[in-house]
């Protein structure tokens, strides 16, 4: 994803600190004009219990739609349900594990019972692992596929049915820009990303005809827990050859803007994949980062 070669010598003299605590505004950055039609809908957000899917999360609620919130912690994401509750609309918690279909398949029946039939599903849910691919772990890999591309893929069979029924409905991937341009140390992880847009594509083929739209959003350096362990990382800076004290300063300077993006930015891109206007954008893969790479 970074070409290092081209890491800025003279650093900043202000130390860049990532906050590891998201940036989540109280009120939607949208004006209701073009997303009234969101207002009761039911969207579930998957690894919604920190960092991209938690900002996703209460931009919908702030939209007035109601909310199925899943990850693995249950703690956080009840702290992030009371969040969501805070603007009114209907809340959903509970433990999913998008790598297990019984895990999947009893979180739509309680969500569906308790919300109504689910609209928007955002697949948010991903790990990152960093493993040079002459000693890559098969279970590492496994893992990272069955997370970041099996899970959509089980997760849309669980409610995409419900969507042609009803004709109408968004499926939003979170892929990375990772799914476009290769990325030293991290293959099963790029391999993911492209393989998510590959079906995000199809299958925006196969509903097209039905009200659905299918998009992927590929961010580049997001300001999460993600982003700033696999920054300070020891191995993954000695694998990089870059000091781990200068990593985030490196980082942030070859990102074109030179800032890294807070998470509501991209709470605000997928809100409005969701909304009346974005109906005719489907099948697209959309990047949001700073300009870090063009395609
Ligand atoms: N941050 C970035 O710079 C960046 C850039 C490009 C793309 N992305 C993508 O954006 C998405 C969100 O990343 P983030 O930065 O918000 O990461 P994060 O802060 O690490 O959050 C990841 C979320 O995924 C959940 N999760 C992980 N494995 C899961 C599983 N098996 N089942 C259910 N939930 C699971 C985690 O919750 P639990 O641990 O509670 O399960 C957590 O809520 C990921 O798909 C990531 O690849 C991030």
């Amino acid at each position: 994803m970074l070409n290092l070669d081209q890491a800025i010598a003279p650093l900043p003299s202000k130390k860049v600190v990532m906050s590891l605590t998201p940036h989540l505004s109280k009120k939607s950055s949208h004006s209701q004009k073009g997303f009234e039609e969101l207002s009761g809908r039911v969207a579930w957000i998957t690894g919604a219990s920190r960092g991209i899917g938690q900002a996703i999360a209460l931009e919908l609620a702030g939209l007035g739609v109601s909310i199925a919130l899943g990850s693995r912690n249950e703690t956080l994401l009840c702290a992030v349900a009371r969040q969501a509750a805070a603007f009114g609309v209907s809340v959903f918690s509970k433990s999913c594990n998008v790598t297990d279909e019984d895990s999947i398949e009893d979180f739509v029946r309680q969500a569906e019972s308790s919300l109504g039939p689910i609209d928007i599903l955002v697949n948010s849910a991903g790990i990152y692992r960093t493993e040079p691919v002459s000693r890559h772990s098969l279970s590492v890999w496994r893992e990272i596929i069955e997370t970041n591309l099996t899970g959509p893929l089980l997760t849309t069979k669980a409610v995409v049915d419900g969507m042609i029924e009803r004709e109408w409905g968004r499926l939003v991937n979170i892929s990375s820009v990772s799914g476009k341009v290769g990325e030293k140390w991290a293959s099963a992880y790029c391999s993911s990303k492209f393989g998510l847009i590959g079906f995000t594509q199809s299958l925006a083929l196969e509903v097209a005809k039905y009200g659905i739209t299918v998009n992927a959003v590929c961010p580049g350096w997001v300001d999460t827990e993600m982003a700033s362990s696999q920054l300070t990382d020891e191995a993954w800076c000695s694998l990089n050859n870059i000091p781990q004290a200068e990593s985030i300063d490196i980082h942030r300077l070859s990102i074109p803007q030179e800032r890294f993006i807070e998470p509501q930015e991209v709470a605000s891109l997928v809100a409005y994949l969701c909304s009346t206007s974005a109906r005719s954008i489907t099948g697209q893969s959309i990047n949001i980062c700073g300009g870090l790479i063009l395609h």
